[in-house]
């Protein structure tokens, strides 16, 4: 099982289809949900995406093992977002779609949720570089967004990592990360 945590700083809840960078940078999670769970015509089913909005104190969770009606276009995942954020509870998780899971949480509940999968990698820009490490089979990875975590963020995920991790020299988008990541560990035939 591979698990992405994605820091939806910007996030505030309203979605407007029409415009997805100026609904909270929600294209960026748009496109690491795309990148998160898509095989060429096909669904990685071992994957969980978690994205957690800091500003809302919301996770969302995906299960691509069980997720139907997602498809990789940007808009149509919005929209299935849009559709968890107008049927969220504060008071249990709530199944928005097959495969869409939503409920207040704070990082500290997702990072335990994170280690339940497996040992838990941050991505970082200066971190060890991934073409040398070992990392596990179950495995989960947090990444932000635009915007880099920020000290007390920073603080509670690497009171759990057991490495950061830098997949090359340059900053890349989060999406791109994640690509990246799934590309080695297919490739070491994890
Ligand atoms: C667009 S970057 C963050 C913003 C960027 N640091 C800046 O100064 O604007 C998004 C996230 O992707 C991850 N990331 C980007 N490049 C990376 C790399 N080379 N190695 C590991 N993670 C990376 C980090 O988690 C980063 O916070």
């Amino acid at each position: 099982m591979r698990a992405f945590l994605l820091i939806g700083h910007k996030f505030s809840g309203d979605v407007n289809l029409n415009d997805l960078a100026g609904s909270g940078r929600i294209d960026v999670i748009t496109r690491c949900i795309n990148a998160a769970t898509f095989l060429s015509h096909n669904i990685r089913r071992d994957v969980l995406f978690f994205a957690y909005f800091p500003k809302l104190y919301v996770r969302l969770k995906i299960d691509a093992s069980r997720v139907k009606y997602l498809n990789p276009d940007e808009r149509s995942t919005a929209a299935l977002i849009r559709n968890a954020i107008v049927n969220y509870s504060p008071e249990r998780e709530i199944r928005t779609s097959p495969g869409f899971y939503i409920k207040k949480a704070t990082l500290e509940d997702i990072l335990d949720e994170l280690e339940s999968v497996g040992k838990l990698y941050y991505l970082r820009e200066d971190g060890e570089d991934l073409r040398t490490m070992e990392i596990e089979k179950d495995a989960s990875f947090v990444l932000s967004d635009s915007v880099n975590l920020n000290d007390e963020e920073e603080r509670e995920v690497m009171r759990r990592a057991e490495g950061i991790i830098s997949v090359g020299p340059k900053s890349l988008l989060s999406s791109h990360v994640i690509t990246i990541i799934h590309n080695e560990l297919d490739r070491r035939g994890l």
